[in-house]
């Protein structure tokens, strides 16, 4: 299909400064960007957008903006915007430490929602009026369509349903991107939704390209500047651990027979544990594995370049610099290898039931029962956000969830009583894992599943109050179902906030019993 109100003089007619195209934003609008982690977002319109807000303040007008975008993005889009105290509301994820704050001060309010859910919440309407657009593309075909980017996100949505669109045509992304992209044009509102024809990880099931009405397009900004990811750490032991109790379970389930030998599409949360066990499984004895995940990260690329992944459908390649230039220099054989789909696609709870997804996120804490924070510091700061980890535990054939069994230098135990905010609760969370061992909670009950993350998740200096919470709780007047201790339950998080940690003194057991 041809993109509409495109001809031979549209794109010169329409090209112009990032300034003059930030001018055309209104205060007060909803805009969406691409973006989704440091890959594919818009380079230089955030940052004369935030130029412009900084003198419109200084000159005492009031001008923010909601800033919807893929996932999290980078400085040059959120932080400056947030510095210049221009985002009024964000969704649906972010991890940029000035957006952090003021969302944590009560400045900016922040709407945290599964990232497979968003563009069929713009659609159905519940988001509110789309106004603005602003999209990085790779390049423009002759007849109008786009080239995507490094990431898609919701860029399909957003081009779809904004009054106007303003583009940033990125010449340094590389040439071979093109191809790389499957977009899907299948998607409706219910009762009109058919189901998706995607059967394997690597299916194309749309086209290559976006497609754009060039009579909402404003604006076309030229520009030529790199993605920004950073490079991730070297695994540390607590990270290896982690990984080597996960493949050893693996080994243990193609052995049971309850996977085949080459797994089931991966998918891979982002950060250093999931990097490491990436780095594990390309160690590992699985050959010929695939990926089914939101987020490319160097550990993918690297299985991809030994052979043991065979294919990766992501939304986003957020590799490091050195990975970037590794998939840059290689990119003709990367591109037949990788697959990069809108988010709604690459996290859509019916694709990842269907594919029998292999989920693996990181979190904050856990609780004995398994239910599972991911984005919430002590119960009320928000760390990052749920991101696509609700779409992929829910639907996925295994769901793990990973955390160092302490933090803040053993201060804080991430195995406590009861979480302070449930993301992922215990129906939904399979197997918890730390650096102390792997407690497989499939098809046990509250108790039992107690009894175990206790002993095989808790690190030895939280163990004996944990034992001591629960056998106190089983032996209370409460229901004996998943006991609890009411007023004990979120005493380890109130302690650390008073005191700076949540282990007990000598006196504290004695006095709690009192
Ligand atoms: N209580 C309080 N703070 C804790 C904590 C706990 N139980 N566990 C970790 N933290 C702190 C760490 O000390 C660190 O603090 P700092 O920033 O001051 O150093 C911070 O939380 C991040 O922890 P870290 O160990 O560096 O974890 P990470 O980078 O692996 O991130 C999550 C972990 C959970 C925050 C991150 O994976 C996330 O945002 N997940 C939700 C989204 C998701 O799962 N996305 C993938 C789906 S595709």
């Amino acid at each position: 299909m041809q993109s509409l109100h495109f001809d031979a003089d549209t794109l010169s007619s329409k090209t112009m400064s990032a300034e003059a195209a930030a001018a055309l934003i209104p205060a007060g609008t909803h805009v969406g960007m691409s973006g989704f982690t440091g890959a594919g977002y818009p380079k230089l319109v955030p940052q004369a957008l935030a130029d412009r807000i900084k003198k419109l303040h200084a000159a005492g007008e009031d001008f923010r903006i909601g800033l919807w975008t893929g996932a999290s993005t980078a400085s040059e889009l959120d932080g400056v915007l947030a510095e210049a105290d221009g985002i009024s509301m964000r969704l649906p994820y972010q991890s940029d430490p000035t957006v952090r704050k003021q969302i944590n001060a009560g400045q900016m309010q922040y709407t945290d929602i599964h990232l497979s859910h968003v563009a069929q919440l713009a659609w159905f309407g519940f988001l509110g009026k789309l106004d603005v657009a602003v999209v990085e593309v790779a390049g423009v075909l002759p007849d109008g369509r786009l080239i995507p980017s490094t990431s898609i996100g919701n860029n399909k949505t957003w081009l779809q349903l904004a009054d106007k669109i303003i583009l940033e045509v990125n010449s340094l992304q590389n040439p071979g991107l093109e191809g790389m992209h499957d977009i899907y044009y299948g998607t409706r509102i219910p009762p009109q939704r058919q189901p998706i024809p995607l059967l394997h990880a690597g299916d194309r099931i749309g086209q290559p390209y976006l497609e754009v009405d060039w009579s909402k397009v404003v604006a076309v900004v030229k520009t030529h500047q790199p993605d920004r990811n950073s490079a991730f750490a070297a695994p540390d032991e607590n990270s290896q651990r982690i990984a080597n109790h996960i493949i050893e379970f693996l080994s243990q389930e193609v052995a049971l027979g309850h996977l085949p030998k080459e797994l089931l599409p991966l998918q891979s949360g982002v950060g250093n544990i999931a990097n490491a066990v990436l780095s594990g499984l390309n160690a590992g004895p699985f050959e010929n594995m695939t990926s089914y995940t939101e987020v490319l990260q160097d550990g993918m690329l690297e299985m991809l370049k030994s052979g043991k992944l065979s294919m990766a459908s992501a939304t986003a390649l957020s590799f490091s610099p050195d990975a970037l230039k590794e998939f840059n220099d290689n990119i003709d054989f990367y591109s037949k290898r990788i697959v990069l789909r809108p988010q709604e696609m690459s996290n859509h709870p019916e694709l990842v039931r269907r594919l029998g997804v292999i989920a693996m996120n990181a979190m904050i804490e856990a609780d004995i029962y398994g239910n599972v924070n991911s984005t919430h510091i002590m119960g009320t700061s928000v760390m990052n956000g749920i991101g696509g980890s609700g779409d992929f535990a829910r639907n996925a054939y295994l769901s793990f969830f990973m955390t160092p069994s302490t933090a803040k230098d053993g201060s804080i135990s991430c195995i406590v009583p009861m979480v302070s905010h449930v993301d992922h609760t215990e129906h939904d969370v399979e197997i918890i894992v730390t650096e102390q061992g792997l407690a497989d909670l499939r098809g046990l009950s509250p108790t039992q599943r107690a009894r175990l993350v206790i002993e095989k998740c808790a690190h030895p200096d939280f163990r004996p109050a944990l034992r001591d919470y629960f056998e106190r709780a089983l032996a209370s007047k409460g229901g004996k179902h998943t006991p609890h201790l009411l007023t004990e339950a979120l005493s380890w998080h109130s302690r650390f906030v008073e005191t700076g940690s949540m282990l007990e003194t000598q006196d504290q057991p004695e006095a709690r019993r009192a």
